[in-house]
């Protein structure tokens, strides 16, 4: 550890006053493209955390910041269809649908060295786009705001600029998405945009990046995929618990409320997560403590018994990025670029 001083799917899409229907085959089980990784010996998830509040459940005294603020859509006045108001001229806003009647808010930013091109770009050229080999991150936010939020349009930016796609979703619920926020439902949402970035990368590396309660919704995702290709190929059969969320289903209080029973699932899914692990944590984080980012890259190191899989690298209190600002730091594409580089392909 280094520390840092410095059936069938029907697919809406709407851009710009365009609409266009696309048609997914629904996917049968097996997956052909799982099992095509699971053949590889590799789950093709790579997962980055910053700001870890996995292990919330461990900590109470923590819980009463992990609420669905989604209803407040921060920034207020921001229309999400142009996502170029925010400087991001080189991001298609499109409509996915996770589910009946769930509509889910995406950008997807593609490199910035392609800006120019990617001017008066439709659907199908950023569909396209995705394909050619860049690294993809699929961006999971936190608790509050929306995926304009500032903190959220800067580390896009940040990885645009190191030439790869974004992908940043608003849950079900959050931002320009409709529904309610549901455990169950932000990762259905996060498994289905992951899929259907999968079938469109071709080869590209797909890396999940949480960011506070995105990184459970990370975990999950991960935890899913992972059981699903090994069910399905070597017939393992996960217990019902594996699959249990580590947040609770808080669709009436909107509050997220702790139960003893609810440490062992999410000890249980960090510890079957094989997926390579980058974890990025302000000393002076004060929503989740540097300690439990801490505790996890432990818990996670020794589940995955290997010093490479799992990273830590946590950023001096003297710099002051507090629980949003680690996109700021001037070492980030070097400590995200090695990490990504590192990656099987
Ligand atoms: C578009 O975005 C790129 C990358 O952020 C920036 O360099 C360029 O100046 C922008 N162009 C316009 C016309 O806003
Ligand atoms: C939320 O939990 C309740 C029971 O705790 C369950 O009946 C309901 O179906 C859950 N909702 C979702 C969307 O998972």
């Amino acid at each position: 550890m280094r520390k840092r001083t410095g059936d069938h799917d029907s697919v809406e899409q709407k851009t710009d006053g365009n609409k266009t229907k696309v048609s997914l085959s629904a996917q049968p089980r097996p997956s052909p493209h799982l099992l095509w990784w699971f053949k590889r010996g590799l789950l093709a998830v790579c997962v980055i955390y910053v700001s870890v509040p996995f292990m919330m459940p461990l900590f109470p005294d923590i819980i009463k910041h992990l609420v669905y603020s989604h209803r407040v859509r921060v920034p207020f006045f921001v229309d999400h269809s142009q996502p170029a108001d925010l400087s991001l001229n080189h991001t298609m806003n499109m409509y996915l649908t996770s589910e009946q009647g769930i509509s889910l808010g995406v950008w997807h930013t593609v490199p910035e060295r392609q800006w120019k091109e990617a001017q008066g770009k439709d659907l199908e050229w950023y569909q396209d786009s995705l394909g050619a080999g860049n690294p993809i991150i699929i961006y999971l936010h936190g608790n509050g705001g929306t995926r304009a939020a500032s903190h959220r349009v800067g580390l896009i930016n940040l990885l645009s600029a190191m030439d790869y796609h974004v992908l940043a979703l608003d849950y079900r619920g959050f931002g320009d998405s409709t529904g309610e926020p549901t455990e169950v439902g932000i990762t259905t949402d996060t498994l289905y945009l992951y899929q259907w970035v999968k079938a469109r990368s071709g080869s590209s590396l797909v890396v999940l990046w949480g960011h506070s309660l995105g990184t459970g919704v990370a975990t999950n995702t991960a935890v899913k995929l992972m059981e699903h290709a090994v069910t399905n190929r070597i017939k393992i059969t996960a217990t019902p618990t594996a699959t249990k969320m580590c947040f609770r289903n808080c669709s009436e209080s909107l509050r997220l409320t702790v139960h003893e029973s609810d440490v062992s699932p999410c000890l249980y899914s960090l510890k079957r997560m094989r997926s390579p692990l980058l974890i990025l944590h302000a000393e002076d984080d004060h929503v989740v403590p540097i300690h439990m980012a801490q505790q996890l890259y432990e818990i996670a190191q020794s589940a995955q018994n290997s010093e490479n899989r799992v990273k830590m690298v946590p950023f001096a209190r003297s710099l002051g990025y507090l629980h949003n600002g680690l996109y700021k730091d001037p070492h980030m594409p070097n400590i995200i670029g090695e990490f990504v580089h590192s990656l099987p392909p």
